[in-house]
């Protein structure tokens, strides 16, 4: 049986989504009584899909690609260009191995003895009162050039914090901060560029057991070393995400101050830590909705998907799908001792395989600064939370509460 796909009318829906944020998917979805339902987005046809079964479909590569899917302006900000999220088929896999390669235990472990590491430099170095999102992104920064293997001298911790930051603050913006985000970018990837071409000339020396040098070496699937360039977007796909955990950082904090019973329950144990982080990934919004185009022509449950269509899923809503979890709009990390860990009901970084398809490749990494950072602050630091106007809209992408403490000397 064929059915149509609920269409929205009118020439473009791009400033409700602006307007709408992280909730435009999903009230086109209500308002529709539909999972799938189609709009128009930066001037073209734009299927939006919501649900654990339709992130199936979504993650399925036989009938979606990666390659230009994304918008150019969110290439130029957020990704760059000749990266593994436009990649498909052969060539993605073995580009998604480089990054897989460096997610081992041992290097899990380092990164997340590099945070416990700059949490208490930092805090033995700092004023009384903290913003905990500017904190963290000095912290994050020096974790990720730590960990990628990028030299750095102490001082220019912040200047590398400056200009990551926009690449994730204002890619979703329009105007001057669009400008500013892609100028920053230009200056990162000449910068890492230069660094890529050392390292092949071998005029500087830097850790062989890093992102940085097994980046500059990788062959692609012909044997060939990488353009220096796409090089420096790789290594741009490790420094630029791990920085933006100070979006999650920030919320974590906030959940503690939202939350302090659950924040007790968090104290309870390392299953229970785990349990807190995971329902501030779920709970919180972030990342809106990964984007594909459709391979060829198919039907799915009678809808009809054309060849090359933009298809977004959105990632928010399948995290609050009250089809998959019960009150969805309570902050309960409880819920997760019970949660069977399919790959595509909780989405906060995308769904489905992490070396066949395009689920984040820092999702553990994410997790695991995550939880030391929020062991680090219920356990030893001792602080208050002063009177504050923190919280954030929810059109505010990225989300950042803006969440202060005061430390108890
Ligand atoms: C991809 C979210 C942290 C590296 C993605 C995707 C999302 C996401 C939604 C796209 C999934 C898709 O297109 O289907 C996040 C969030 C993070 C985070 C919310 C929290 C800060 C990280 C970290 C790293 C990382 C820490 C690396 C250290 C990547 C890479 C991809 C990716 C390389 C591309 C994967 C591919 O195309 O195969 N991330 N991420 N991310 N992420 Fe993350």
């Amino acid at each position: 049986e064929q059915h149509k796909i609920p269409k929205e009318p009118g020439l473009d829906h791009t400033l409700e989504l602006l307007k709408e944020g992280y909730h435009f998917i999903v009230n086109r979805a209500n308002k529709f009584d539909s999972r799938v339902i189609q709009t128009r987005l930066l001037g073209e046809k734009a299927i939006c899909l919501v649900g654990k079964e339709e992130a199936e479909l979504f993650y399925d590569n036989s009938r979606f690609f990666r390659q230009e899917a994304a918008p150019s302006r969110v290439q130029k900000t957020l990704l760059g260009v000749g990266g593994v999220q436009g990649l498909d088929g052969e060539e993605h896999r073995h580009r998604k191995a480089m990054f897989m390669a460096f997610m081992t235990e041992a290097s899990l472990e380092e990164v997340q003895s590099l945070a416990k590491k700059e949490w208490k430099r930092l805090l033995e170095n700092s004023n009384d009162e903290i913003k905990i999102y500017d904190a963290a992104q000095i912290v994050l920064t020096r974790v990720a050039l730590r960990w990628t293997g990028v030299p750095f001298k102490n001082d220019e911790a912040e200047d590398w914090a400056s200009s990551l930051s926009p690449l994730f603050e204002m890619a979703s913006n329009i105007g001057p901060k669009h400008l500013k985000s892609r100028w920053s970018r230009v200056q990162l990837e000449n910068k890492i560029e230069g660094l890529v071409k050392k390292i092949r000339d071998d005029s500087i020396r830097v850790d062989q057991t890093k992102a940085l040098y097994h980046f500059s070496w990788h062959k692609d699937i012909n044997g060939e070393l990488l353009d220096p360039h796409v090089v420096a977007v790789e290594v741009l796909n490790l420094l630029r995400p791990i920085v933006a955990i100070s979006v999650y950082v920030d919320l974590t904090l906030f959940a503690v101050y939202e939350h302090p019973e659950e924040a007790d329950y968090a104290r309870q144990s390392h299953d229970n830590l785990q349990h807190f982080i995971q329902e501030v990934r779920r709970y919180y919004p972030f990342f809106p909705a990964a984007i594909a185009r459709v391979k060829k022509d198919f039907t799915w449950k009678g809808y009809q998907f054309k060849e090359n269509t933009m298809t977004l899923l959105d990632l928010y809503g399948t995290n609050h799908d009250p089809n998959i979890w019960k009150k969805p709009h309570e902050f309960n990390p409880s819920r997760f001792k019970d949660w069977e860990g399919s790959p595509f009901d909780f989405i906060p970084q995308g769904g489905g395989e992490f070396d066949m398809g395009h689920r984040c490749a820092g999702e553990w990494i994410t997790i695991d600064i995550m939880r030391v950072t929020l062991d680090y602050f219920l356990n030893d630091v001792e602080y208050v939370f002063p009177d504050q106007k923190s919280g954030f809209d929810m059109n505010d992408i990225p989300p950042i509460s803006g969440v202060t403490i005061k430390i108890r000397g």
